[in-house]
């Protein structure tokens, strides 16, 4: 294992001219950063998910942007403004569920349609301050959430919403670092196949900050709750719809189902940039297919092979098996497209 630091590994660093990009691909083996300097660069970065977590995928664009901008003024100022849009198309094909990423490059949008006395720097501030202001909600909601858990002496998260998913400190695993600054609580992690944010990124993290988790694997889930030791469990969120119906990481709506018929309540903490208030409910978010070869064994990988795989990265969960969602804007208990509108700011 690589030498270890006290302090929590940031998914990305900007340097003032690159994106540093740490390669999550690697962990917790290998600490390892990418440097990018190109809109192609930072697209291929969430491709191959070096970096992931739908906030940290919104940030990681935001600067590729930027970098797009920087390009583009130095080596194309006729047509530079063409030139961005043709980088922020190309960003937009890097990751269909995750709408922090679509918002993120509206933000880039809005602006490349003003007349700026100094793009670049507009636009990298603008990048800086979506970075800035997803740490900044994430240690709201880091309170807001753990003030519902007064009590509670178990909870569960799945997938990987802390530090490295977000600009910093995280959503659900934000709501956990501030629960365990109150009050003594036991917290399990899923592994999350198949990819295993839970078990390479999350058990990590929190490890890095001296909180003490227990790593379950997804089929012990029923199990552990069925045992009693579960209050909570908390996951962050890829898109949620007008009326909270949630898309995260495939694996939640089973843990929301068991949730339901073990009296366990489910929180789901996301930042207001990732609600999609242009979709009425979760039948409308595409869902990303990721690679059979994510899940197949090596030996089934060849064409002509009987054996295929289905490999959906995110489900739906309904919003009526939601007990809260936490957004920096406020926690909406019970979400529902009524409830919902309560943090709806225009
Ligand atoms: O495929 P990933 O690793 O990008 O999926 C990440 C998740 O599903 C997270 O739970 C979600 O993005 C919230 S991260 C704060």
């Amino acid at each position: 294992m690589t030498q270890q630091t006290n302090e929590t590994v940031q998914a990305l660093i900007w340097t003032g001219t690159s994106l540093k990009v740490l390669d999550q691909r690697k962990l917790p083996d290998t600490i390892i950063y990418d440097e990018y300097q190109d809109a192609a660069g930072v697209t291929e970065a969430i491709v191959s998910m070096r970096v992931r977590g739908a906030p940290a995928i919104g940030i990681a664009a935001a600067y590729g942007v930027a970098l797009s901008v920087s390009r583009h003024l130095a080596h194309d100022a006729a047509d530079w403004q063409q030139k961005v849009a043709e980088d922020i198309a190309l960003l937009a094909q890097s990751r269909p569920t995750a709408v922090n990423l679509f918002w993120a490059l509206a933000q880039m949008q809005t602006l490349l349609a003003q007349t700026l006395e100094d793009p670049k720097a507009a636009f990298i501030n603008t990048a800086e301050q979506i970075h800035a202001n997803d740490i900044a909600a994430n240690i709201k909601m880091g309170e807001m959430g753990a003030d519902l858990l007064a009590g509670a002496k178990g909870l569960m998260t799945h997938c990987n919403t802390g530090t490295l998913a977000t600009g910093g400190y995280g959503t659900a695993l934000g709501v956990i670092r501030s629960a365990i600054k109150r009050q003594a609580v036991n917290v399990y992690a899923g592994e999350t196949r198949p990819w295993l944010q839970g078990a390479r990124l999350t058990v990590w993290e929190l490890a890095q900050d001296g909180i003490p988790v227990t790593l379950v694997a997804d089929s012990a889930a029923a199990w552990l709750m069925k045992s009693g030791a579960i209050d909570w469990i908390i996951v962050g969120a890829d898109r949620i719809a007008a009326n909270g119906d949630t898309a995260n990481k495939i694996g939640t709506y089973s843990l929301a189902v068991l949730a339901k018929q073990h009296g366990v309540k489910l929180m789901v903490v996301a930042p207001t940039t990732t609600i999609d208030w242009g979709i009425d409910n979760g039948a409308e978010i595409e869902i990303e297919q990721r690679d059979p070869k994510e899940l197949l064994p090596a030996c089934y990988d060849h064409e002509g092979s009987l054996v295929s795989a289905w490999n959906p990265v995110f489900d739906v969960t309904p919003a009526e098996l939601i007990a809260a969602i936490v957004t920096e804007q406020g926690v909406v208990l019970n979400p529902s497209i009524e409830t919902m509108r309560g943090i709806h700011v225009i």
